[in-house]
C-alpha cells in the first residue's frame, strides 16, 4: 500500500477503513486478543462446598482496572480442561450500589475463544453491564457447579463401609490475571477428613480446610491439592431422562418421565444382606439410598409411579399451594454401581401452564431440568407435544440446548402432533428454571377431534341400523 500508487483521498480512505476494522475487532471483545491487560484481582475468596454429591463453588473477585488502561468490558475466568468437561453451569452477578442499597445484577457469561490460555485452560468471559473505567474497582460474585468431580476411593466398598472420596483442585485460584490476595475454603460433610495436601499456610477447623491467605500470585498460577474425606451422600445419577409433556387444549397437560438411574458412588462389593441392611440401618449401607424425592408443580393429579414389573404403590404425595412433593421408593435399596429404571406420570391443569402472548401466539410456560432433588442428569430430553394443528413452534430456553422437531401420533390424530425436542447434557438443579414453547394454533382444529368422534359414532349408528334392519328382514323371512 505505497502512498505513491494511490491518490491522497484513497490513502486516507484506506487508513480510515483500517482503523474501523481494527476498532470493530476490538469491540467484538471476548474473541479478540486481550487489550484489557489492565485488570488485576485485588482480593479473591473461593468457597468450595463438597457436602453433597455435586461440587458447588462460590467465588468472590474484587477486580480493579489499571489507571493507565482503557475501559474494560469483560473479566475473564479460567477453568482447567477437566473442569470444563464437568462444568454444568456458571453464573455471575455484580454488586452495584453502596452498602444498604446494594443490588446484585446478573451478568452473562460466555465461553471465550482466546488462544493464549496456557496448559489447555478454557477462558469464560463475564460481560460487564457497564464497562469498568480506568482505576475503577468492582466486585463480582461467581457461582459454578461441577458434576462427577468426587472420585470414590476406595473405588469398591462393602455394605458396612463408609464411602470416601477424593477431590482435586488448586490451592490458588486459576486466573489469567495477577491476584494480589486470596484464600480458598473447602467445606466437607463431616469431621472425617482422611488427608489433605498442605500448601502453607493451610489450616483445618473441623470439616473445613483453609488454603491461604496467599499474596501476589502471578497470572495462571496453579498449585494442585488433593483432599480425601468421607461423603456418604447418595450419589444419584440419572443417566438418561426423557420427559414427555403432552398439551391438550381440552384442559390437561400430561407428563410422562422415564428415568434410568444409577448409584454413582463407590461400587458395592461382596454380597448384599437384606437382614443386616434392615437391622442395622444406621451403619449398614451408609451411602446407599432407598428414598427418592421429586418436586412437582402444585395441583398435580393422577400421579403414578411404576417400573418394568408394574405399578408400585409405595409413594406418598404431599401438596401445598407452591409445590407437590412425591416421595417414593425403588423396589430395592440402591448401592454403588446399581441401576434402576422407572416411570413417573402425572397430569396438571392446563390453565396453570398455557398462556396467550401479546402477539397472539399461545405459549406453554414449563420448568426445565429434572424434578428429582440432588441429582445430576447426564442426558436430558424434553419432548413437548403440541396439540394437533399447531404451527411455527419456538422454544425459548435461557441457556444453550440442542433442539429439533418431530411428529408424534396419538388416538384420532390425522396429521400428527408437532413435537419440540430439547436436549441438554450435564443438567443440575440450577437448570430447573422456566422455559417457554410458543406456537400458533387455529381454533378450528379444536373441532377436528369431536367431528371425527361424531362421524365415527354416526357411522357406527348407521351400521347398526343397517344391521338391525337386515336382521329383522331375515327373521321375517324365516318366520313366514
Ligand atoms: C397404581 O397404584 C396406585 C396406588 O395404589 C393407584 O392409586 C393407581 O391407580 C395405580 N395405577 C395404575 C395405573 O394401576
Ligand atoms: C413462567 O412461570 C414463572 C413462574 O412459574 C414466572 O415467574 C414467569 O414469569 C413465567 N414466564 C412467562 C413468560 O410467562
Amino acid at each position: 500500500m505505497a502512498p505513491s500508487l494511490h491518490s491522497l483521498p484513497t490513502t486516507v480512505f484506506l487508513l480510515i477503513l483500517a482503523v474501523a476494522v481494527a476498532s470493530a475487532a476490538a469491540a467484538a471483545s471476548p474473541s479478540s486478543p486481550p487489550g484489557e491487560d489492565g485488570i488485576r484481582v485485588v482480593a479473591a475468596e473461593k468457597r468450595i462446598d463438597l457436602t453433597g454429591p455435586i461440587v458447588k463453588v462460590f467465588l468472590t473477585l474484587k477486580v480493579q482496572n489499571a489507571a493507565s488502561a482503557s475501559e474494560a468490558s469483560y473479566v475473564l475466568l479460567a477453568f482447567t480442561p477437566t473442569e470444563v468437561q464437568h462444568l454444568a453451569i456458571v453464573k455471575a452477578t455484580r454488586a452495584e450500589g453502596k452498602r444498604k442499597k446494594k443490588t446484585y445484577v446478573p451478568l452473562p457469561v460466555e465461553p471465550s475463544h482466546l488462544a493464549d490460555a496456557p496448559n489447555g485452560a478454557s477462558l469464560y468471559a463475564i460481560l460487564l453491564s457497564t464497562p469498568l473505567k480506568p482505576a475503577e474497582t468492582t466486585t463480582l460474585e461467581l457461582f459454578y457447579v461441577l458434576t462427577h468431580s468426587l472420585e470414590p476411593f476406595p473405588a469398591e466398598i462393602t455394605q458396612s463401609e463408609s464411602q470416601l472420596v477424593y477431590y482435586r483442585d488448586s490451592a490458588v485460584i486459576l486466573s489469567p490475571y495477577h491476584v494480589l490476595e486470596q484464600a480458598t475454603y473447602i467445606k466437607m460433610p463431616s469431621n472425617r477428613v482422611e488427608s489433605f495436601t498442605r500448601v502453607d499456610p493451610t489450616s483445618r477447623s473441623g470439616p473445613e480446610v483453609k488454603y491461604g491467605t496467599y499474596s501476589n500470585q502471578l497470572p495462571n498460577s496453579y498449585l494442585p491439592i488433593l483432599v480425601h474425606f468421607e461423603n456418604n451422600h447418595p450419589f444419584a445419577v440419572v443417566e438418561e431422562l426423557v420427559r414427555k409433556v403432552e398439551i391438550s387444549h381440552w384442559g390437561n397437560v400430561q407428563i410422562t418421565e422415564q428415568y434410568k438411574l444409577r448409584h454413582g458412588g463407590a461400587r458395592h462389593k461382596g454380597v448384599f444382606s437384606r437382614l443386616e441392611y434392615q437391622s442395622r440401618q444406621s451403619i449398614s449401607g451408609a451411602s446407599s439410598f432407598k428414598n427418592l424425592l421429586a418436586r412437582l408443580p402444585p395441583r398435580v393429579h393422577s400421579v403414578y409411579y411404576r417400573d418394568e414389573i408394574g405399578n408400585i404403590s409405595s409413594s406418598h404425595l404431599r401438596s401445598d399451594s407452591y409445590k407437590s412433593e412425591l416421595e417414593f421408593e425403588p423396589r430395592y435399596p440402591l448401592f454403588g454401581g446399581w441401576h434402576c429404571t422407572f416411570t413417573i406420570g402425572y397430569g396438571m391443569p392446563l390453565q396453570d401452564f398455557l398462556f396467550q402472548a401479546d402477539d397472539g401466539r399461545r405459549y406453554a410456560n414449563l420448568t426445565f431440568g429434572c424434578p428429582l432433588l440432588d441429582t445430576v442428569v447426564d442426558d436430558l430430553t424434553i419432548k413437548v407435544v403440541l396439540p394437533e394443528g399447531s404451527k411455527s413452534p419456538e422454544a425459548v430456553v435461557p441457556f444453550l440446548t440442542e433442539q429439533h422437531l418431530e411428529t408424534s401420533y396419538s388416538y384420532l390424530d390425522v396429521v400428527g402432533r408437532t413435537t419440540v425436542v430439547i436436549k441438554k447434557k450435564n443438567v443440575v438443579g440450577e437448570h430447573n428454571v422456566p422455559f417457554q414453547v410458543y406456537y400458533e394454533f387455529n381454533p378450528m382444529f379444536m373441532l377436528a377431534e369431536p367431528l371425527m368422534l361424531i362421524s365415527a359414532l354416526l357411522f357406527l349408528f348407521v351400521t347398526c341400523i343397517a344391521y338391525l334392519h337386515m336382521d329383522l328382514s331375515i327373521g321375517k323371512s324365516q318366520a313366514s
